[in-house]
């Protein structure tokens, strides 16, 4: 890295952080304490917008407050508290966590990354972001938010993964990893979003690609992901639509066909099959269960 590459990083840290209070979006997960409901917040993040997450994430600490009331519920009524959120892997990874904090935490979220890391479903993204947000752990937070602003502000070409994580770690420095993290997250959120919104960006006057202009090099970079693909039609939303049966209890395979209608042998296969391969489901010879609910009678 070049001289001026650092002074133009010290620049964007230095507006980042001046710009932090005016970023700041009312989410109510913003400043909370609890490791706990930290990382519950942090999971139902990974791959849902933050304005549907407020709810079900109000909902399911009302329901489970602790690691330990999570792991002892049942996955039908975790699910209906998922409802909303879709991925339900989460859920049954997050239940799969709140047992291993139990058994290995004495039921508290551990403070180290290489502990959260060691969670099922729990990425470094997850690992560290409950790290710095939950316990103040001077580590930077890399999704696909800050992974933009990194390729597009800071160096104005895509990065590699071991790239992003230095720059992100370098714009960080001594800095407040909870105020700056979540500065960075939200500036990704508002303003350098997929499609950018510049006017009025906190940080056009220091930003390496408008600077230099040419392509947009957030697409291509480290951690940064492809907008989701459309929920209609998708396997995400017959995964749902089995999921939603099976909460009301047990279906035969007779009873599953006639739920998927439209959807073709081949595919419905590959949907179940795939909610079984992710431990959300069980299939006997009469029919499918939810994981950990009754078998179907036969
Ligand atoms: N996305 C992931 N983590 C977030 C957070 N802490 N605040 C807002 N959006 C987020």
């Amino acid at each position: 890295m070049t001289t001026s590459g650092a002074t133009d990083r010290a620049r964007v840290a230095r507006a980042v952080s001046r710009a932090a209070p005016g970023l700041a979006r009312d989410l109510p997960w913003v400043g909370a304490r609890d490791p706990w409901a930290v990382l519950v917040s942090e999971v139902m993040l990974q791959q849902t917008p933050a304005a549907r997450v407020v709810g079900p994430w109000r909902g399911f600490l009302d329901l489970y407050p602790t690691p330990e009331a999570l792991a002892a519920a049942p996955l039908g009524e975790v699910l209906t508290a998922w409802r909303g959120l879709g991925y339900h892997r989460r859920a049954r990874d997050l239940q799969r966590t709140a047992l291993a904090l139990v058994e290995r935490h004495g039921g508290r979220v551990p403070e180290a990354v290489e502990d959260l890391r060691a969670l099922p479903g729990v990425g470094e993204y997850t690992a560290r972001a409950v790290a710095a947000f939950a316990f103040g752990v001077r580590v930077a937070v890399v999704d696909t938010n800050v992974a933009r602003v990194l390729a597009r502000a800071v160096a104005g070409r895509a990065l590699t993964p071991r790239e992003a994580r230095e720059e992100a770690a370098a714009l960080l420095g001594r800095r407040d990893p909870r105020r700056f993290n979540q500065a960075m997250i939200d500036l990704g959120a508002r303003h350098c979003s997929a499609r950018p919104r510049c006017v009025g960006c906190p940080l056009a006057r220091v930003c390496a690609w408008r600077a230099a202009g040419g392509e947009d090099p957030a697409p291509t970079s480290a951690h940064v992901t492809r907008p989701q693909a459309p929920f209609a039609g998708s396997d995400r939303q017959w995964r749902g639509r089995a999921i939603e049966r099976l909460r009301l209890g047990p279906a035969t395979s007779f009873q599953m066909r006639r739920h998927l209608l439209g959807l073709e042998p081949a595919r419905r296969r590959r949907v179940l099959d795939a909610l079984v391969a992710d431990g959300l489901v069980t299939r006997s010879a009469g029919g499918f269960a939810l994981a950990g609910a009754p078998r179907v009678a036969r």
